[in-house]
């Protein structure tokens, strides 16, 4: 007789396989034809022997295969070895970390910061420090699983606002007396951007912090950054996994905050910390990104290049001009379709499906990089369009259509 546990594991698992939503993962190799000239062409990878271009991706600027970067990763290893060997408190925080810290306070306007090994466990442990129960918090509809996991262990209570509605927003805060609102600089499933600003002058009238997940925007999006983003934003979470294409995030805000994660943030104090030789790589990329301003000048022509051709070709995109680019579908089953079309045509995007994003929404989420070659884009929107409309999702003008005869 199968036990209590693998009872519910099978019946699960054959629920999510019913609605389309079984979740597997692929193994992919590296494209070595592609290796010999790594910086000059678009992403690849190869999966069952065979090269697929890649738009499913968050290394935006090409970052993770820059031999420079292979380099620092390399004499970091040298320098101090391959791990951290123990958490920050005990003797795994080094001079490597703390070079890190500073080139992202220099690069923000922050005060301090604190690393963490993911993005997920900065947010989680941020959330979870900052509040308890008696705190009320106000955070977008869809902010990261990390922002409401960390949220929901905290014990503090949250009220949502309708996405990017500041009038949402508002009145939350000044119903509820909220300690903090939270919300991402670029959502990382519509790519749409918050009005920063305009939160921060809302939290600033109601005494609220503005805590701002910058997973998507650090090092890719101009505007409040650059030395300004203290100014508009109380806490400010970073990711190394994104723009700057290595691994590890960090807590920015004031020197009091960051005492106070040191004191009380679990996933900090009882974690392995990040190795040395990631704090070495993560400081070098971000220092690449400052030296080479082209890449995010080549990442803005790619977006502009991708969303004209989308346009000539009536795909109907959401409307985002960042380097996130989805296109919902709405139907699972048929996401999933498209997608895997596209792969039988070369071109990898990512199918993304509930509970990722809300029921019925399912989309082609389609990410452009600065090492995107503009042939291969041109490719993916002409293949796009083909798929589309041999599978049956309309176009943007049969889509017009019927709108008008509601
Ligand atoms: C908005 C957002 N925040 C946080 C994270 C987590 O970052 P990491 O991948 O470094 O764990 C992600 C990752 O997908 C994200 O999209």
């Amino acid at each position: 007789m199968s036990s209590l546990l693998e009872t519910k594991i099978v019946a699960r698992q054959h629920a999510l396989r019913e609605q389309g939503l079984l979740r597997q993962r692929k193994v992919l190799s590296v494209d070595h034809d592609l290796n010999t000239n790594a910086s000059t062409s678009s992403p690849r990878f190869v999966f069952e022997g065979r090269a697929y271009i890649n738009f499913s991706s968050n290394d935006y600027l090409g970052l993770s295969r820059v031999p420079e970067l292979a380099e620092a990763l390399h004499l970091g290893a040298q320098t101090y070895g391959v791990g951290s060997g123990a958490s920050p408190l005990v003797t795994g925080y080094s001079d490597a970390h703390l070079a890190l810290e500073r080139e992202l306070c220099a690069l923000t306007g922050h005060e301090a910061a604190l690393l963490f090994c993911s993005g997920f466990s900065a947010n989680t442990a941020l959330m979870k420090t900052l509040f308890d129960q008696h705190d009320i918090v106000v955070a977008d509809k869809l902010v990261h699983a990390s922002i409401i996991d960390g949220l929901h262990d905290s014990g503090a209570q949250l009220k949502r606002f309708l996405h990017n509605s500041l009038e949402s927003a508002e009145r939350l805060l000044a119903r509820h007396h909220a300690s903090a609102l939270i919300t991402e600089s670029v959502f990382s499933m519509d790519g749409d951007c918050a009005p920063i600003a305009q939160l921060s002058a809302l939290c600033r009238q109601h005494h609220a912090w503005l805590v701002v997940d910058d997973a998507h925007g650090f090092a890719v999006l101009d505007g409040y950054r650059n030395a300004e983003a203290a100014k508009l934003i109380d806490v400010q979470v970073v990711t190394f996994g994104k723009a700057l294409g290595c691994q590890g995030a960090a807590v920015l805000g004031s020197q009091a905050l960051i005492d106070f994660l040191v004191s009380n943030a679990r996933e900090y104090i009882y974690s392995t910390a990040l190795s040395p030789a990631n704090a070495a790589l993560a400081l070098a990329a971000a220092q690449y990104c400052t030296a080479h301003p082209e890449l995010q000048q080549k990442l803005r022509e790619n977006i502009t290049l991708f969303k004209r051709l989308c346009r000539e070709a009536n795909v109907p995109l959401l409307g985002s001009d960042t380097a996130i680019q989805p296109l919902i579908i709405g139907d699972a089953r048929q996401t999933l379709q498209v997608a895997e079309e596209l792969r039988a045509a070369g071109i990898w995007v990512g199918a993304i499906r509930p509970p990722t994003v809300p029921v019925g929404s399912a989309r082609l989420r389609i990410t452009l990089t600065a090492a995107h070659a503009a042939e291969d884009i041109a490719t993916c929107v002409a293949q796009l369009a083909q798929v589309l409309s041999r599978v049956g999702v309309p176009l943007v003008t049969e889509r017009q259509a019927t709108d008008d005869h509601r």
